[in-house]
């Protein structure tokens, strides 16, 4: 029988009396070593996310999170800095960042998630790459570090394993919009990478698990308070998650769009969010470094091709053949998989475009295999859409507006969806910084 007694965990969350940190300790440690099962694991996370937790739980819960793996431990050398975002659609930022600031001189060794509901993960991204192993054992991670400057590698049963079981549980299970449970996962994932200093892009808008200004306020608060307990520099950035971000949304389709900013092109949207989340930990490790100073290194190295030799790097270290890795940089398009059916939007009026619905087109793009509905499902790498006309563009009637790249045929249903995806408007339409506020 197992040593938890979850009935008794769910009833202190329902009455609000508090759990033990012994009692969250034991269930996190029997998450990690499959002693307690899929079904109570799920009966716990519905709990806590209909009552939540209370602060010491919290606490509680992302330190036996942490402890459920080993620790990096990092020799004297460069900061060691991370950066993670709460979901967003076509948020793809980790993927320039890291080699970016690798290229700066920092150290990041970053863990980062599967698709997590309808937004993307680093992960699912990464592995559209063929022969990228993100499976790294702590050791492995460091060496990669050490050689490159960055990683990018999932949790493994060595490195917060308790969070990937409960990440994959939460992810089909409807229980990710909750406060206790994002902290737990995100602050246990980053505080196991012994870090300097962490950057949280907390996303909101209705693309987002936090709709309000408010949620994203208190879910920063939450995450910045409780990395500051476990010890590192943490600053939130809370950014608006209504507009996809970018101009690509799905597995490879993300990665062409981020080789093409670290190529020193790519959509501005996209840029602004690596430069800003990039120059604010060189300020955070950096007390001489003013945040232009800052801004203009990001800049600096997304143009002049060290952070893109960097990704190179980063592919060969991590199991891409280095001709393919090669190609890869040059023309992303021909090395990735991109699905085989292209269905073009076309503008049914002339105007500007006023909006897009992130929501839909990352709905569209789950059902069609860029993410997952049941903890078995594969991935489809190359499903996603292209955006030709950003959020202020002028169009033309017939103009494309956007192309969704599918592998099975679309249903009459799912057409009429994808016509409303983009609202028009005859007025210009003022498209502003996605930064809404910052918590430290
Ligand atoms: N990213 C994570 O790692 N965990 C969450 O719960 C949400 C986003």
């Amino acid at each position: 029988m197992s040593v938890v007694n979850i009935d008794k965990l769910i009833h202190s969350i329902e009455q609000r009396s508090g759990q033990s940190h012994v009692e969250i300790a034991q269930f996190v440690q029997g998450v990690a070593s499959g002693k307690v099962s899929t079904h109570d694991a799920t009966r716990w996370l519905k709990a806590v996310h209909r009552y939540g937790l209370q602060q010491e739980e919290t606490a509680a819960l992302t330190t036996t999170m942490m402890n459920s793996g080993e620790r990096l431990e990092w020799e004297e050398g460069p900061p060691v800095v991370d950066k993670h975002s709460t979901g967003g659609v076509g948020d793809k930022m980790s993927i320039m960042l890291a080699p970016a600031l690798a290229a700066c001189g920092r150290r990041v060794p970053m863990l980062a998630g599967r698709g997590l509901g309808h937004t993307g993960g680093t992960i699912d991204k990464l592995e559209s790459i063929p022969g990228f192993n993100c499976s790294l054992s702590p050791s492995e991670m460091k060496e990669v570090v050490d050689s490159v400057g960055c990683c990018i590698a999932v949790q493994n049963p060595s490195i917060a394993p308790a969070d990937g079981v409960l990440y994959a549980i939460r992810d089909v299970t409807g229980t990710i919009d909750s406060l206790p449970l994002i902290t737990a996962s995100i602050i246990s994932k980053k505080a196991a990478e012994g870090l300097e200093a962490l950057v949280l892009d907390v996303k909101c808008g209705n693309a987002a698990f936090m709709r309000t200004i408010e949620d994203a306020e208190a879910l920063a608060h939450s995450m910045v308070g409780t990395a500051k307990a476990m010890g590192f520099k943490a600053r939130a950035q809370i950014t608006s998650m209504g507009e996809p971000i970018g101009t690509h949304v799905g597995n490879s389709l993300e990665i062409i769009e981020s080789i093409h900013v670290l190529q020193g092109q790519g959509s501005p949207d996209t840029r602004e969010l690596v430069v800003l989340q990039g120059a604010t930990l060189l300020c955070m490790t950096d007390d001489t470094l003013s945040m232009a100073d800052a801004t203009r290194k990001i800049e600096q190295v997304l143009t002049n091709g060290q952070a893109l030799k960097k990704f190179e790097q980063l592919c060969i270290h991590q199991g891409v053949d280095s001709d393919v890795a090669k190609h890869l940089i040059n023309q992303p398009e021909a090395v990735l998989d991109v699905a085989s059916q292209e269905t073009t939007v076309l503008a049914s009026r002339s105007g500007y475009v006023k909006s897009h619905d992130a929501m839909k087109i990352a709905s569209m793009a789950r059902a069609h295999g860029a993410g997952r509905t049941e903890l078995e499902d594969i991935i489809d790498p190359g499903v996603g859409v292209v955006i030709h006309a950003k959020q202020g563009a002028p169009v033309n009637q017939n103009d494309p507006l956007f192309t969704f790249y599918h592998n099975r045929a679309l249903s009459d249903e799912e057409k009429l969806l994808l016509h409303q995806v983009v609202e028009l408007n005859e007025e210009p339409v003022k498209v502003t910084s996605r930064l809404l506020a910052i918590v430290e």
